[in-house]
């Protein structure tokens, strides 16, 4: 498919036009913001290779400040009618791609929006970018925002940077203050394995040193930024990866049709290839790559496929298909790095939802490890992260995954992590390593299983989970409910908060992490006594849905019964049986639930006590009643 000569009009009588082999196409990402002339920057570029005439961009600059974010600087993004309706109801688009060329190279330019989601944004973009466009204002020099484009750039794997030190006719074309810009930026990006980083002078506004070197900034040696753009080397960036292709979904198309769809993540494929189903080791062999223009015989990254396989066997959506010979890691535990994007805060211990590749899977991160200042590059101790910090860490999850470590294949690399309560993106994260090959600890096979001893027992293992604020009588309820089952004969075990508080927790306090951690510790240990055929209950104040639900899906169905132990807070204020509330509300204790911290009642709980109007003792009564319809005793 690539392009070597240009033929003229074959028809015509001119002659035939040669141009040199071109290039593949680059592609850029743009950071910065309006302010620093990024809109301009684009425009500029997309006006000097006839994309738009003169009068657009004259009419542009006009509109732009008439409508437009970008205040006097030209908001090229009005121009283009896709966006038209974007503009009305005043939300932008994620990520634009906009297309140019040259007689040597086309260009393909993401452009992040600037505005706060701008990380977000940012790791769209860059994904698969070749070079990023740092820019600054020449008259406000390197910011905060500077050290922290160049940073993520480095760490989403762009190993080409331009520092475009933009808006020189302000400081009067001043060398000076150019050399000072590129001397701190060289200090920084020193630290960050660039393999080019080039300054240059410009004015995206007036032209100078974007498409042709300005006449105004003798002192500047170097390339005006186009003539940089189309000869700077990537090629090693491109350089042949193995095959690799996430399967997005099986095609039946008819009863005698069945295919495996999805895009080529990197590398070849040609028909006839053997390939590997990286999960499960299977090799089969590519009969046709078929796509919508028909049938090819070589497809490579980028290109959405549907596969038809010698061997079908058991494959889904979310298996990776790759090279025999080149095969990706599997594993279940990684190091990677990560961005945290959400407003709330990483929880180490909470489970998200991990989307990699096609794939998707429960995970947690186990062990935040540090997190990284972006202004120095420094590592601090955390135990946890907020909105826009970067942090290193290790992951878990429930089922293993194909990948490559990010810096040998950002396409089978990189994942993000989900929140999943509101289906928000919660992270980016870049793979570095597998921590230990899936499948080297396996689950042992109990002789005595869990049914055997529930027989022994004569009963139907459960975790009664009592959840409420401090006071509404959690523990005071679970003690009766135990009482009842012992006396029935039942064998039981209680883990009760302030008890587990002094052992197992004993390094945790009521923080949002430690409390998340103290709930994953005592739903590992329910689990294992319901392993033992025990009815467990456990009364902790456990003010999080999400690690509820992941206690809840860790056990089998109907093994789980969560019993929201419900009382008004004001009446647990008003018992204060700890004198906890009154020191609360003095401002002594920090996180207090319901006061300084937020309680997420169970939306479906499966028994729903008033301890507020009721006796602790009908509330115990109510709660053997549904143990014995649901025939747990
Ligand atoms: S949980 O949130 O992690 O589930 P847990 O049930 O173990 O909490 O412990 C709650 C008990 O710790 C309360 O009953 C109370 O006695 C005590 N406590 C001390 N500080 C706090 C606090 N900040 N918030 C809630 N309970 C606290």
């Amino acid at each position: 498919m690539s392009q070597e000569f240009k033929i003229g009009d074959l028809e015509g009588s001119r002659p035939v036009e040669m141009v040199p082999p071109r290039k593949p196409a680059l592609r850029l990402l743009t950071c910065g913001s309006v302010d620093d002339g990024k809109s301009t920057l684009i425009g500029r570029l997309l006006y000097d290779s006839r994309l738009i005439r003169a009068d657009q961009f004259a009419a542009l600059a006009r509109d732009s400040r008439k409508y437009g974010s970008a205040g006097d600087n030209v908001d090229y993004a009005l121009l283009l009618d896709g966006l038209e309706a974007e503009r009305e109801q005043g939300v932008t688009i994620d990520v634009a791609y906009r297309y140019f060329s040259t007689a040597a190279r086309s260009f393909i330019v993401a452009d992040a929006p600037g505005h706060e989601q701008y990380t977000r944004n940012m790791v769209t973009a860059a994904s698969n970018a070749d070079l990023a466009i740092i820019l600054v204002d020449a008259r406000k020099g390197l910011l905060p925002q500077t050290f922290r484009h160049a940073f993520v750039v480095a760490l989403l794997g762009i190993r080409h940077v331009v520092l475009a030190v933009n808006k020189i006719d302000l400081v009067d074309f001043e060398q000076t203050v150019f050399d000072d810009i590129v001397a701190a930026f060289g200090d920084f990006a020193a630290k960050l394995d660039f393999r080019s980083a080039t300054a240059i002078p410009i004015s995206a506004r007036y032209g100078d040193n974007v498409s042709s070197k300005s006449s105004r900034t003798g002192w500047y040696r170097g390339f005006p930024l186009l003539a940089h753009l189309e000869q700077v080397d990537v090629e090693e960036e491109v350089r042949q990866r193995p095959f690799r292709m996430a399967v997005q979904w099986v095609n039946r198309a008819h009863l005698d049709f069945r295919g495996f769809s999805g895009t080529i993540a990197s590398g070849e494929l040609r028909a006839g290839d053997e390939i590997v189903v990286a999960g499960s080791g299977r090799l089969t062999r590519v009969v046709n790559i078929v796509t919508a223009d028909g049938n090819l015989d070589v497809a490579q990254a980028g290109d959405a496929v549907t596969l038809t396989l010698a061997d079908e066997g058991d494959i889904s959506r979310g298996d990776v298909l790759a090279a025999p010979k080149d095969r990706p890691q599997v594993a279940d535990q990684f190091a990677a790095k990560i961005i945290w994007m959400a407003g709330e805060p990483l929880l180490p211990g909470r489970s998200y939802l991990m989307k990699i590749g096609t794939r998707t899977v429960p995970a947690t991160i186990t062990e935040l490890k540090h997190r990284i200042d972006v202004g120095t590059l420094a590592s601090h101790a955390a135990k946890t992260l907020g909105t826009n910090e970067i942090g290193v860490c290790n992951v878990a999850t429930a089922a293993p995954v194909a990948f490559d470590p990010y810096a040998e294949n950002r396409a089978t690399g990189a994942f993000i992590l989900i929140d999943r309560s509101s289906n928000s993106t919660s992270a980016a994260g870049m793979i570095s390593f597998g921590l230990r090959r899936a499948g080297n600890i396996h689950h042992q096979e109990l002789i005595v299983t869990k049914a055997a001893r529930a027989q022994l027992k004569q009963q139907r293992p459960a975790i009664l989970w009592f959840t409420g604020l401090s006071g509404a009588g959690k523990s005071t309820i679970a003690n009766l409910v135990e009482v009842r089952l012992s006396r029935r004969g039942a064998h039981t075990a209680l883990l009760d908060g302030d008890n587990v508080r002094h052992g197992l927790s004993r390094d945790l306090g009521f923080t949002e992490v430690d409390r998340v951690e103290n709930i994953r510790r005592v739903g590992a240990v329910a689990k294992l006594m319901t392993d033992a055929g025990l009815i467990v209950l456990c009364s902790f104040i456990s003010p999080f849905c999400a690690e509820r639900r992941m206690i809840r899906e860790s056990v089998d169905d109907g093994e789980f019964i969560e019993i929201f132990v419900d009382a008004p807070i004001e009446q647990c204020m008003a018992r204060d049986p700890k004198g906890l509330y009154r020191r609360a509300l003095a401002g002594s204790i920090k996180n207090f639930t319901g006061i300084g911290q937020a309680y997420e009642p169970p939306e479906r709980p499966e028994i729903h006590l008033n301890s507020g109007t009721d006796s602790a003792e009908a509330c115990a009564e109510r709660v053997i009643s549904a143990l014995l319809r649901r025939e747990i005793i």
